[in-house]
């Protein structure tokens, strides 16, 4: 599955701690939650140990994982309003190497009770203090740019933002990046944008060429060469709680999510693609 990429990529793992990467975009429905599974899936085929946080209210990472709501007592809600740390709370998925922090439907009151906490802006961060045992951790953000994903960013190394090859793609996107830089400043000095990825990319459509044209004048080698096709088994595998690629692994969307995979590991370990 993995033939054209090399052994060493395959099998390198990082030293220290954990690579945090927020999947973020302020739109809903652009492949934030599906690339954080399918990438999370593809990263742990790929013999890296990998955590994905859920802190969309929605639990759709949760549900396409896998998660039964029963197996969803702890959540990320806890590591945010009960400072526990995201060690305790995580839970294992049929994958092997790959855990998950479920959601909760609490958390769609939490914007509001992050308010009035203190380190509002970094409960996250503190969540992961002590965190050990993974290579990887990404976290499913929300579409908006509040506290939540406030906290996923400071508690983040970079972000990796989807874009869907529509119309309206860059429209939002200088406001994300704004508010990417803000938080650099304002408090945490070391996020960057970790990179920029095409998704639902139809080649039967002249203005997904257009798009993707554009993003990649404005954005140049931060886009990902693997553009994520629109395929319908990727919107079939959530309804059986499993990533594409164990759903249907030769599919073309499995395919382009074990090639981001190959490049993300490429581009985390400073070799040139
Ligand atoms: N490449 C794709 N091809 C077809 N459907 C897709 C693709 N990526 C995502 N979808 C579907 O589009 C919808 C929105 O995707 P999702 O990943 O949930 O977006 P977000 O998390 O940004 O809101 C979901 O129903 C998902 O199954
Ligand atoms: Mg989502």
């Amino acid at each position: 599955m993995f033939a054209d990429i090399p052994e060493k990529i395959l099998k390198l793992r990082r030293e220290g701690g954990p690579r945090v990467i927020s999947i973020a975009n302020q739109k809903g429905g652009v492949g934030k939650t599906t690339t954080a599974v399918n990438l999370a899936t593809a990263l742990a085929a790929c013999e890296r140990r990998v955590l994905v946080i859920d802190i969309d209210a929605q639990g759709n990472a949760s549900t396409g994982l896998g998660v039964d709501t029963k197996a969803r007592a702890v959540s990320s809600y806890d590591l945010l309003l009960s400072r526990l740390p995201a060690n305790r709370a995580a839970v294992p998925t049929s994958i092997p190497g790959l855990d998950i922090v479920p959601s909760s439907i609490d958390l769609s009151g939490a914007e509001i009770e992050l308010v009035e906490a203190d380190r509002r802006e970094f409960r996250l961060r503190d969540a992961f203090k002590d965190l050990s045992g993974y290579d990887y951790v990404l976290i499913d953000c929300p579409p908006a740019l509040g506290l939540l994903t406030l906290n996923a960013f400071c508690a983040s190394d970079a972000v990796l933002v989807p874009l869907q090859c529509e119309f309206y793609a860059l429209e939002g996107l200088s406001h994300l990046v704004r508010t990417i830089e803000r938080v650099k400043r304002a408090f945490n000095p070391s996020l960057e944008i970790q990179g920029l990825v095409l998704t639902m990319y139809d080649k039967r459509n002249n203005l997904s060429d257009m798009v993707a044209a554009d993003v990649r004048d404005h954005f140049g080698d931060k886009v990902y060469q693997t553009v994520i096709p629109r395929n319908v088994r990727i919107s079939e595998a959530p309804s059986f709680g499993k990533p594409v690629l164990l759903y249907d692994m030769q599919c073309r969307g499995s395919q382009a999510y074990i090639h981001l995979a190959s490049e993300v590991l490429k581009r985390e370990q400073g070799v040139a693609a």
